[in-house]
């Protein structure tokens, strides 16, 4: 594994930020997290960064991507570069563990204990539909009492017209990637949380169209 292996999604680039500043107003200031459809990695390396009292396990269904997301998790120059405020080195980040593969759907998920936290972001429209209970029985599952789910992404509101720009992206998701893909209905995504032990507590607007839903994990 090399920087070279890095992959590079814009969109990661540009919401980074507003999903790190969102976590660290949901989260404590410490716990134990675990990273759905981590894709190239550069979420969870910027989170580790700027999120210090965390430890992140990252994962990806994708085998192909996770060389992609063990090279995020070794920082360059350029890196510390633009984290001017993270207390960090060059070097492997010290909270993120090897990216282990973790397909949503399988009955059982390759990691041990319970998460204070799970993040999944952009994975619900660009699977399946089974990805949808597999993610949240499986968040039922792993995270510990009072521990929080937080998916980011777009969702169709029962109240509220779909944004021009959305409709166009589900068109496109649908048409030229996978007829199975598509923007979810926040209500089927409370509903199979609520089926797995989790509350909605807050939904976050977020730039673009977007949005962070939070869900606790209630019960014992
Ligand atoms: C649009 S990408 C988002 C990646 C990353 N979270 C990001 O925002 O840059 C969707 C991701 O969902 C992952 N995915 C698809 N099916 C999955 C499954 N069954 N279990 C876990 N991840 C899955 C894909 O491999 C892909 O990396």
């Amino acid at each position: 594994m090399t920087a070279a292996d890095r992959q590079s999604s814009p969109a990661a680039e540009r919401n980074r930020q507003p999903i790190l500043d969102v976590l660290r107003r949901v989260l404590p200031p410490a716990g134990r997290a675990l990273d759905i459809a981590s894709g190239s990695g550069q979420h969870v390396s910027w989170f580790a960064r700027h999120l210090p009292g965390w430890t992140w396990q990252p994962s990806e269904y994708a085998a192909d991507t996770l060389p992609s997301i063990a090279a995020w998790s070794v920082l360059d120059e350029a890196d510390l570069a633009e984290s001017p405020q993270a207390a960090v080195g060059t070097g492997p980040l010290a909270n993120i563990a090897p990216p282990l593969q973790l397909d949503v759907c399988a009955a059982a998920w390759p990691v041990a204990g319970a998460f204070d936290a799970i993040t999944c972001i952009n994975m619900l429209h660009a699977s399946p539909p089974a990805t949808l209970p597999g993610l949240m029985q499986g968040a039922g599952r792993h995270l510990a009492r009072g521990g929080v789910l937080a998916t980011y992404g777009p969702y169709i509101l029962d109240d509220e017209p779909l944004a021009p720009g959305n409709v166009e992206f589900d068109r496109w998701l649908r048409s030229e990637r996978d007829p199975s893909w598509g923007i979810r209905r926040l209500a089927d995504v409370a509903a199979h949380a609520r089926d797995a032990g989790l509350r909605l507590r807050e939904r976050v607007a977020m730039p673009a169209n977007n949005l962070i839903l939070v869900f606790e994990r209630e019960g014992s």
